[in-house]
């Protein structure tokens, strides 16, 4: 059914195939769809998921959705992972973006997924469908030359090449034992690691060479691994290479180490870029000069709260209390209103009951505040001292900081 408003209708599903919807979207993003990519696209994406805006039976605009479970403090959740968002030029700026918009989170709530997230292409698009920014991302760059460690040690295991079928039955192992601690980690299933991280196609190189897997073993356990490439360069003073890191898994101290140490290691490199780090980074401890690595932190994973009971529910407390929040919600009304978050049992693991309530509000917040907070990047003291949340009682914020406290920053690695 076309929504009332919408300006063109949309219509759910791939019924001639992913290649007409790609045309806009590649379009909008001034690229074209290669044949390799569209294979990729094929074995990742679920065609029901797939939303476009018609002219006629021409696509206009899409926006498509992975089906994820999110990592959260103590947990996890059901996501909706929103990508291929984009709308033909020629049609920009009527409402294409909103109505898509529309139609997929009322999707992703009858679906029974409490969130949705996103990476965005610009930070301006998202926050005012109710998005907040809920994982900070780290990039850096860092001169081989000035990767001393704090504490020079010899690494406990190495580092061993391995092909992508290797890499596919010790990976995830690897990745599992990071995902289940860390907010912001995304689940992959197997066509994911195959063909989103461990497949290397030419056009995803973008002038580097290929793609390089290590595993980290410790008396040949895995503990740890890393995908890079390299672009090589030369100048006068010799080669001037640049590592670019795909991804660096890491989930022991030795690991870090080891793992890091290698890749500041590899021969006719002069730099190592990172770009999908987290926020703060152990190497900023780690390292005997961390400004060397010129950290930057940017916007990383965009969280929406679609059914906002049942995704607070679904994550741990750092206190046992009870406050009254007021939530206003623009885009998603079902959520606006009057909620009791109470929680019980272990400090640090608490459960929350999450409620309506006619009772006195002791914070005013937007949905997207609470976004911001969720995942552990940002604490309600943080969006009071932006001016962006109310206290209404006393001592609230404060408590809310206690409430939401997680053990550790959020990190998504996984692009989609
Ligand atoms: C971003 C994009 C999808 C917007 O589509 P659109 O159909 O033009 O957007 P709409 O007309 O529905 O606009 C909805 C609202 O978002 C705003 N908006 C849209 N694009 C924006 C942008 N790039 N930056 C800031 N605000 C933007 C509009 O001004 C409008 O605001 P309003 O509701 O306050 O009036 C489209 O410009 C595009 O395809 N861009 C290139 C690809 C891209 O960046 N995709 C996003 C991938 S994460």
């Amino acid at each position: 059914m076309p929504e009332p408003d919408a300006p063109y209708p949309i219509r759910a599903g791939t019924p001639s195939g992913l290649k007409p919807l790609a045309r806009p979207l590649m379009v909008a993003f001034g690229e074209e769809i290669t044949h390799a990519e569209l294979e990729e696209w094929q074995h990742t994406s679920e065609a029901d998921r797939w939303l476009a805006a018609y002219e006629g039976e021409t696509p206009i605009g899409t926006a498509a959705a992975f089906t994820f479970r999110l990592t959260v403090p103590g947990g996890e959740v059901a996501a909706a992972g929103v990508t291929a968002v984009g709308v033909e030029p020629g049609h920009r700026r009527r409402g294409v973006l909103r109505s898509l918009m529309r139609r997929q989170l009322d999707d992703v709530r009858e679906r029974g997924e409490p969130v949705a997230i996103l990476w965005a292409s610009e930070s301006a698009i998202y926050q005012r469908f109710g998005y907040g920014l809920g994982a900070l991302n780290g990039q850096f760059e860092i001169d081989r030359a000035r990767t001393a460690w704090l504490r020079p040690e010899e690494p406990a295991g190495r580092m061993r090449l391995v092909d992508p079928d290797e890499a596919l039955a010790t990976f995830p192992a690897v990745y599992e034992r990071m995902r289940a601690v860390t907010p912001g980690a995304l689940s992959r299933t197997e066509d994911w690691w195959r063909w989103a991280i461990l497949h290397d196609a030419e056009h995803m190189r973008r002038g580097s060479g290929p793609k390089f897997r290590y595993l980290y073993e410790v008396d040949g356990a895995a503990e740890g691994y890393a995908l890079y490439r390299v672009k090589g360069d030369w100048d006068e003073r010799g080669p001037r290479g640049q590592l670019l890191v795909v991804e660096a898994v890491t989930p022991t101290p030795r690991a870090l180490r080891g793992v890091w140490s290698f890749l500041f290691g590899v021969d006719l490199v002069r730099t190592i870029r990172a770009s999908r780090e987290p926020v703060p980074h152990p190497l900023q401890l780690a390292l005997a000069d961390p400004r060397a690595l010129g950290m930057t932190a940017g916007d990383g994973l965009w969280v929406r709260l679609v059914d906002l009971p049942a995704a607070l529910a679904a994550r741990r407390y750092g206190a046992v209390d009870a406050l009254v929040v007021e939530v206003a919600d623009a885009f998603c009304p079902w959520n606006a209103g009057r909620w009791r978050l109470a929680t019980a049992g272990g400090t640090g693991a608490a459960v929350a009951t999450v409620s309506r309530t006619d009772g006195a509000p002791d914070l005013a917040v937007d949905v997207a505040d609470l976004a911001a907070v969720y995942l552990g990047a940002f604490r309600l003291s943080d969006l009071a001292r932006a001016g962006r949340v109310e206290e209404r009682t006393p001592g609230a914020i404060r408590r809310a900081d206690a409430l939401f406290a997680s053990d550790r920053a959020p990190w998504c690695s996984t692009m989609f």
